[in-house]
């Protein structure tokens, strides 16, 4: 077994960031601006924006988080959004998920400028990217790429299986894998909830995406001798073991399927922190101005 090491690889990547910002800041007087906004107080969202705000912090951007009450209306929420959207001081805008149930996701997305959807949510990015045009990538396939490439796993022709289909990863992780481009040519098939003879699809795979949302989904039993396993889970449990008073757990038995897998990503230590580096670059590419 082979460690994909996001730890080493988001280091490395996030030092090109750094020196790239520095450039950009140099040319034009002004740092690259990312802004989050956050509704409520989920565990684990106030984890992510803070990671992200930090590391925002630690490249050279600027960053700044707006944080909501849970009971904010839609409208609200929009008006703030048109207002950053003709902000020409910030580059990227994100709105984290999940937001609160009186609030459709979808609009949330749409409101915001494609020009700053640095999540990639937004359809025309979505669109652009399923056509192999420039756009920006969402963060976590975006980091799994990058994760690929760093490593040269070789990707065409494979038989890639995604689990899960949520609109963040799985499904613009399909499409990326099964596009014309490296990483990808791969073919791909996406399982989920409803899949039926799901263990045999999953042990078909060369490439196994495992973004499905629960703790130790997949066994060594379901998993290809030889297989590329990446983890995106981030199962989040109490526990007394750790100083913030959680452990995380991802998709993957990772104790079990790391003696057949060739390539495996670690929880923690993996994804994660790709994620923030896909996000880095599309909020440094959204200030160059470079897709639009
Ligand atoms: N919630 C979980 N992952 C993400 C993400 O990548 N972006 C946003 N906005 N919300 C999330």
């Amino acid at each position: 077994m082979n460690l994909l090491d996001g730890k080493l690889v988001s280091a490395k990547i996030k030092e090109d960031i750094k020196r790239d910002a520095a450039a950009f800041t140099a040319q034009t007087g002004r740092k690259p601006h990312l802004v989050a906004i956050l509704v409520g107080n989920d565990g684990g969202s106030e984890t992510y924006v803070a990671s992200k705000m930090r590391n925002c912090e630690l490249v050279g951007f600027e960053s700044t988080n707006i944080r909501y009450d849970v009971d904010i209306t839609q409208e609200q929420l929009i008006k703030k959004i048109e207002e950053i959207n003709h902000d020409p001081t910030i580059d990227g805008l994100i709105v984290q998920l999940p937001l609160p149930k009186h609030i459709d996701p979808d609009s949330i997305t749409e409101a915001i400028d494609y020009r700053k959807d640095v999540d990639g949510f937004h359809p025309v990015n979505l669109g652009r990217m399923q056509r192999n045009l420039p756009c920006f990538i969402p963060a976590t396939p975006y980091g799994i790429l990058l994760m690929l490439d760093h490593y040269r796993i070789e990707t065409a022709g494979k038989k890639a299986v995604v689990v899960g289909r949520s609109n963040i990863v799985g499904s613009p992780m399909s499409i990326l894998l099964a596009r014309n481009s490296n990483p990808g040519n791969c073919t791909v098939t996406i399982t989920h909830s409803r899949t039926e003879h799901i263990k045999e699809e999953i042990l078909a795979a060369d490439i196994v995406v495992a973004a499905i949302g629960r703790k130790n989904f997949i066994t060594a039993e379901m998993v290809k001798e030889g297989a590329v396993v990446i983890d995106v889970g981030i199962n989040r449990e109490n526990s007394t073991e750790t100083k913030s008073g959680f452990k995380l757990y991802g998709d993957v038995d990772f104790e079990e399927v790391s003696k057949k897998a060739s390539w495996i990503t670690p929880v923690p230590g993996g994804v994660g922190l790709m994620t923030i580096v896909g996000l880095l670059k599309n909020t440094l590419e959204a200030a160059r101005g470079t897709i639009y």
